[in-house]
């Protein structure tokens, strides 16, 4: 499969924000792994990070365009509120499993609710970046 993994705000920032949560890994440790995992489970990982909603959306606009076969996207915390990412992920009408890092409904109330989530197969919570592995696997086994 060729898949688009987008990850929204701040995670650039992988390594230096909130380590005690996050971990220790760079963003740039975290794409390669996932890159290097999803190439011996057979699959084309092209991978895409945005502060930008706007840049975020265009990813997800790019992805159908170009006959990608799914989506795993991070929103960080464009999942609590933005719509406009609900409505991108609902127009492409793709494969898509939502990843977060950390375990949101252990967090603040505002975490625990996505409006991204309801555009997609489902939702990772809580497992680091072995979360984006697993949504590798829950594509291969989606309709
Ligand atoms: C996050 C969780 C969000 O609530 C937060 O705003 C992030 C990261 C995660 O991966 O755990 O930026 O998406």
């Amino acid at each position: 499969m060729k898949i688009k993994l987008i990850n929204g705000p701040n995670l650039n920032f992988l390594g230096i924000r909130e380590k005690g949560i996050y971990g220790t890994k760079s963003f740039e440790e975290v794409e390669k792994y996932v890159i290097e995992e999803g190439k011996k489970l057979g699959h084309e990982i092209i991978s895409f990070q945005s502060n930008i909603e706007g840049e975020l959306i265009n990813a997800i606009q790019d992805a159908y365009l170009n006959n990608y076969d799914g989506i795993i996207i991070n929103p960080g915390a464009y999942t609590h509120y933005s719509i406009a990412l609900y409505d991108a992920l609902k127009s492409v009408n793709m494969k898509c499993v939502e990843v977060h890092l950390s375990n949101v409904h252990k967090r603040e109330e505002f975490r625990h609710k996505s409006v991204t989530a309801a555009a997609c197969i489902g939702q990772i919570t809580g497992f680091g970046e072995y979360g984006y592995i697993m949504a590798i696997n829950a594509l291969e086994n989606s309709q």
